[in-house]
C-alpha cells in the first residue's frame, strides 16, 4: 500500500484533497478532478511565452505528465492552435500521460460534462473557431464537450507513471507540465523527480506545476534545485 507523507497532509486543506486517494481492496484509486483551462494557470500568458521563447526553434517538444482525463491537454492544444495557427505545428503532437489506465481511455474518447464555467472558459479562448475542434451542446439540463477528430489527433495519450518514465523526455526545447499531482507522490518520489528534472532539463526546458503542487512545497523543492519563476505563475525556467 502506498503511504503518504504526513506534512503533506498538514500542509494546507487544498494539498490535502488532492493528496487522499480513495483505497479500492487491491489498489489505490487517484484522483482525476481536472477542468477544461483550469483557472489557477494563465494559459494565454503561456502560450505567448512559448511563442516568444522558442520562436527560432524548427520543432519545440510537449509533454504532459498526469494529464488525467484529458481536459488540460486539449485545452492546451486548443490555445496552440487559436493562438498560434500554422506555428502550433512544431509544438504538435503533445505527448500526454497518466498512470491511471481508465484516464487515459476517457482522454482518448474526449467526451466529457462542463460546468458552466468551463463552456465560458472555451468559448472565450476559442471563440467563432472554438466548433471547428470542440463542438459544445447543451441539453438544456447540462452541458458537454465532445473533442473533433480534428484536435484528437494533435495528442498521443499513453499510461505511464512519471517516475518510471523520465528518462523519455527530450532534454532541449521541451515545455514540460506536471500540473497537480506532486502531492500524490511519497516525499521520497518528490525529492527523486525534482532532482531528476533538474538534473535532466536545460535551460530551454519550460516547467509548469499547478496550485496544489504549490501547497505541496514544490515551488520551494524547484527553487532549490535551479528553477526559477518566470513571471507567469506555477511556470518555472532553469537557470542554466
Ligand atoms: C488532480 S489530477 C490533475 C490533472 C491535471 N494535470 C490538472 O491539473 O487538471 C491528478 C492526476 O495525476 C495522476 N497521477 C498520479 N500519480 C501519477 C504518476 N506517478 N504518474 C503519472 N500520473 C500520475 C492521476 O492519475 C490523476 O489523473
Amino acid at each position: 500500500m502506498k503511504v503518504y507523507p504526513s506534512y503533506v497532509y498538514s500542509h494546507n486543506q487544498l494539498a490535502k484533497r488532492c493528496s487522499q486517494p480513495q483505497f479500492t481492496s487491491a489498489k489505490v484509486a487517484y484522483l482525476d478532478t481536472t477542468e477544461f483551462l483550469r483557472e489557477d494557470f494563465d494559459w494565454m500568458g503561456f502560450v505567448n511565452k512559448i511563442n516568444n521563447i522558442y520562436k527560432d526553434e524548427a520543432k519545440v517538444n510537449v509533454v504532459s505528465y498526469a494529464c488525467s482525463t484529458g481536459k488540460e491537454t486539449y485545452s492546451l492544444a486548443l490555445a496552440f492552435k487559436t493562438q498560434m495557427r500554422e506555428n502550433s505545428n512544431k509544438l504538435l503532437p503533445i505527448i500526454a500521460k497518466d498512470i491511471d489506465s481508465n484516464c487515459v481511455l476517457k482522454a482518448k474518447r474526449g467526451r466529457y460534462k462542463i460546468s458552466n464555467q468551463e463552456a465560458l472558459r472555451l468559448d472565450s479562448l476559442g471563440g467563432k473557431n472554438l466548433y471547428r475542434y470542440i463542438d459544445i451542446v447543451d441539453d438544456g439540463l447540462e452541458k458537454y464537450a465532445f473533442v473533433k477528430d480534428f484536435l484528437k489527433r494533435d495528442i498521443n495519450f499513453s499510461k505511464a507513471d512519471i517516475c518510471q518514465d523520465i528518462d523519455t523526455i527530450p532534454t532541449k526545447n521541451t515545455v514540460l507540465l506536471c500540473r497537480n499531482f506532486w502531492g500524490y507522490l511519497s516525499g521520497q518520489e518528490q525529492v527523486m523527480l525534482a532532482d531528476k528534472l533538474a538534473k535532466l532539463l536545460d535551460k530551454t526546458c519550460l516547467l509548469a506545476i499547478g496550485s496544489f503542487d504549490r501547497a505541496c512545497g514544490m515551488d520551494r523543492m524547484l527553487e532549490e534545485r535551479g528553477f526559477k519563476l518566470t513571471d507567469i505563475p506555477f511556470l518555472y525556467r532553469k537557470l542554466k
